[in-house]
């Protein structure tokens, strides 16, 4: 099969946010225990987090991480999480069914983001609480000194402010499964109240008001319309979350899910330039998708699990080859929209739904790390609109070309990445792209990420099974970039002058 890809240095789609390469750590399973936090670990550091985590977490380059959920945070208590440990309460935790021991919390998460060079995300609870406990969690947070919860960090030995500057109100308030579940219209109204006050309190800070749980929520769309319509003036972006499976182990249609996010992308920005427009606003709304990621693996198991324990195993999903191929895939949907997408996280980060695992002897990486560890490395700089012209396939979200990829002129503006996934499973395919803006380019490397078990994964037993090899075979003729993409494979070709 053939490809070819047409670019123009002078159509860029936009500045790359390296927000999207944003993550997720929620209080869930074995999330922050015996994932980020484990004292007792002999890979734990002075404060109790492991070291293996956060070299792990460091080489996949994630800048910004979102805590602490997720449904968990419907339900939470901020202030159960500060202070001396011996005094925290354990809870019950409705969202996952579990106890909540407390013993980690928001002091520590800064401290942790440091040692991972990235920058908390904070959701605040709209769920069971509302305005008044978010003002008082951006005081502890963000004021220096003199002030009830501003002296209450600094007691706590936390001297200077955190300083966060990016906030989610609520999460996922559209979904029944939610505690304290809302219509939009009484989010929307909650949402603008709080991010009045919060704006009030600290001027700098950013906030993302809660979109819809999924493209295929009943109420999408107009739930971003009322939403929009009432909160405008005090958000700056709308949420989007998705995950795919593939139940159905139809690999093609799985693999075609990024159709369904790009339109899904679409028609966000569409309802947030209507909302624009229909109140005559300068302002424009950007979209953060907070949470993506494949999701099915674990389901079955977690269905019969144990209910009030501590951090059981759960959300445990074992990614395979082709889970690592969309999530490229997903990637490159993500770049393409960055004009318009500047937040993204994949969810989750350690041990749930995540691209690391950690057991009680080590920690590794799973197939999806590998996707996301490129991009978030060399997907920095400025998207090029890449013209792809390739055959596509029937799918159930409609016809799904064959290639998914990208272009991107890096920061140093003398190199230039393509991404690109072949989604053809048996044939190789050819792909050209013309250089002629990119004068005496060569091809500095060709990474590959394949398998000839499309089903492949890594495991503590054999993590290495599913890696990436730098053998592609792009080379530059007369001023054309050619390579071979094996069948099912995830590509970076590398070029610079
Ligand atoms: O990431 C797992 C869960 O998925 C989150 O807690 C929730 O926001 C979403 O439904």
């Amino acid at each position: 099969m053939k490809a070819a890809l047409y670019i123009d240095k002078h159509f860029p789609i936009g500045e790359v946010d390296k927000r999207i390469f944003g993550s997720f750590v929620e209080h869930l399973g074995r999330s922050v225990y015996e994932g980020v936090y484990q004292p007792e670990s002999p890979f734990a550091d002075e404060q109790g987090m492991r070291k293996d985590v956060i070299d792990l977490v460091s080489e996949l380059n994630v800048p910004v991480i979102r805590y602490p959920g997720g449904n968990f945070v419907s339900g939470y208590h901020w202030e159960d999480g500060v202070g001396p440990k011996e005094e925290r309460p354990a809870r019950v935790e409705p969202a996952w069914s579990v106890i909540e021991s407390n013993q980690f919390g928001l002091n520590e998460f800064v401290d942790w983001t440091k040692k991972v060079n990235a920058e908390p995300m904070m959701a605040v609870n709209l769920g069971t609480r509302g305005p008044e406990d978010a003002k008082n969690l951006l005081e502890y947070c963000n004021i220096p000194r003199g002030s009830y919860y501003s002296d209450l960090r600094r007691k706590h030995g936390w001297e200077q402010p955190h300083n966060i500057k990016l906030w989610c109100l609520g999460n996922e308030m559209d979904g029944p499964w939610q505690m304290g579940h809302k219509t939009a219209e009484e989010y929307g109204r909650i949402a603008a109240e709080t991010g009045r006050m919060m704006k009030m309190l600290d001027p700098e800070v950013e906030l993302v008001a809660c979109g819809s749980s999924s493209l295929y929520m009943d109420t999408f769309g107009q739930w971003e319309d009322i939403v929009l319509s009432e909160s405008y003036d005090y958000v700056d972006y709308v949420s989007l979350h998705q995950y795919y499976d593939n139940e159905a182990n139809n690999t093609p249609d799985f693999l075609a899910s990024t159709v369904a996010m790009d339109k899904f992308i679409n028609q966000v920005v569409a309802i947030c330039d209507a909302v624009k427009a229909k109140k005559r606003k300068d302002k424009t709304i950007n979209l953060s998708f907070d949470e993506w990621n494949v999701w099915y693996h674990s389901k079955e198991h977690d269905s019969k699990l144990e209910r009030w324990i501590q951090a059981p195993h759960q959300l445990e999903d074992v990614y395979n080859m082709e889970d690592a191929l969309l999530v490229g895939s997903m990637l490159i949907t993500l770049l393409r929209h960055a004009d318009r997408v500047k937040i993204a996280c994949l969810a989750q980060l350690v041990n749930v739904i995540a691209p690391i695992m950690t057991s009680d002897t080590g920690a590794w990486r799973q197939t999806i790390y590998y996707p996301f560890a490129y991009a978030s490395r060399y997907g920095r700089g400025t998207v090029l609109n890449t013209v792809i012209d390739v055959p596509t396939y029937p799918s159930k979200h409609g016809d799904a070309p064959y290639l998914d990829a990208v272009c991107i002129i890096g920061e140093d503006e003398e190199s230039l990445t393509v991404f690109a996934v072949n989604k053809n499973l048996e044939d190789a395919m050819e792909l050209s792209c013309s250089l002629r803006e990119f004068e005496g380019y060569t091809v500095k490397e060709h990474i590959v990420l394949t398998h000839a078990d499309l089903k492949a994964e890594n495991t503590e037993a054999n993590p290495n099974n599913v890696i990436p090899t730098a053998d592609g075979n792009a080379a530059v003729e007369d001023g054309t970039l050619k390579a071979s993409l094996p069948a099912r494979s995830f590509n970076v070709i590398r070029l610079g002058k």
